[in-house]
């Protein structure tokens, strides 16, 4: 079966992605477009030419023509995070990217389902989902799958779990105002917090944990990483992979993903991440779970902030 995947933006999220899922045999054509034709060329041909190991793929770098017939695209252009920088301070740039972008792309892979990535994720979600004429479940924004996987993993660390049994998301916008719908979050079917806000938990825990310490390193994880090392691309990229598996797979699954909200928990057009189920078709439903009210003020601010820079950018 081709599985057709064009990534746009060739920087380290793009080529990332691209290195990812050729490893783990997730398409069986992958076409990079840049801007910075020469980048693209570089980075195809030097992850192209350790494909021999790999299951069948061609990756090549091309032109939006090439993009023709992609199962999926995803798009990672845009001006990256700065040290110090906000997801939000990047609004208006990127905007006009995803605005440039929109009417080539879908020209000329119409049924494509598309991922955004780029940063404000939610705001370019939105844009997106404005601007490109496209059906909305065929329009899935990263947000907050990777602040999720920082939140799961973490978990597992002082639980000594799997994080396969830690069923914890973190909801809103892909920055500073998500949050951990702490009432909803389970180890196997028990309530990791008690009504004390304590650990339920009787097992191995490696060290008492304050649950908004750990909401507070999600939070600042991307930024932290970008002070070290310049920018965060590895667990972005797995987590992208991880939403095009199961694209191409065969069976619906529940993740925390942005898409345009139509009343869910009583917001309306924005996007942001709630636990949407996505598969084949793209996004096919949603499982909310039963917040407490203070949550769900934690989720209708996460709409308004998001909401508020919708408003002063010009899409
Ligand atoms: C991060 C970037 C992807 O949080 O926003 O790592």
């Amino acid at each position: 079966m081709s599985r057709k995947v064009t990534i746009i933006g060739a920087g380290s999220v793009g080529s990332t992605i691209t290195y990812t899922m050729a490893v783990n045999g997730l398409a069986s054509e992958i076409v990079m477009i840049d801007v910075n034709t020469e980048r693209a060329l570089g980075e195809a041909m030097d992850i192209r030419q350790g494909t021999p190991f790999c299951s069948p793929i061609q990756i090549y770098a091309g032109t939006y023509e090439d993009a023709k017939d992609s199962d999926v695209v995803v798009i990672t252009s845009g001006m990256p995070r700065k040290a110090g920088q906000s997801r939000i301070d990047l609004a208006q740039t990127n905007v006009d990217v995803i605005r440039e972008i929109a009417p080539e792309i879908v020209k000329h892979a119409p049924d494509a389902i598309y991922i955004l990535v780029s940063n404000p994720v939610d705001v370019l979600t939105y844009t997106f989902c404005k601007v490109s004429g496209l059906p909305e479940n065929r329009i899935i924004g990263s947000g907050t799958i990777l602040d999720t996987a920082r939140l799961r993993s973490r978990l597992a660390e002082y639980l000594s779990i799997s994080q396969k049994s830690i069923h914890a998301y973190v909801m809103g916008e892909h920055g500073d105002s998500s949050f951990v719908p702490w009432s909803t979050a389970r180890v196997g079917s028990v309530e990791i917090l008690d009504d004390k806000g304590g650990f339920n938990f009787t097992g191995r825990i490696k060290a008492k944990l304050n649950p908004e310490e750990i909401e507070q390193y999600i939070r600042t994880s991307g930024g932290k990483i970008i002070e070290r090392k310049g920018a965060t691309f590895y667990a972005i990229a797995i987590s992208v992979c991880h939403i095009v598996d199961c694209l191409f797979g065969s069976s619906n699954r529940v993740m925390t993903v942005s898409s345009m909200l139509h009343g869910e928990y009583g917001i309306d057009d924005v996007c942001l991440s709630i636990p949407f189920i996505f598969g084949p078709q793209g996004i096919c439903g949603n499982v909310l779970p039963a917040m407490t009210e203070q949550e769900l003020e934690k989720l209708q601010h996460s709409a308004d902030v998001l909401k508020g820079v919708i408003k002063q950018v010009n899409i």
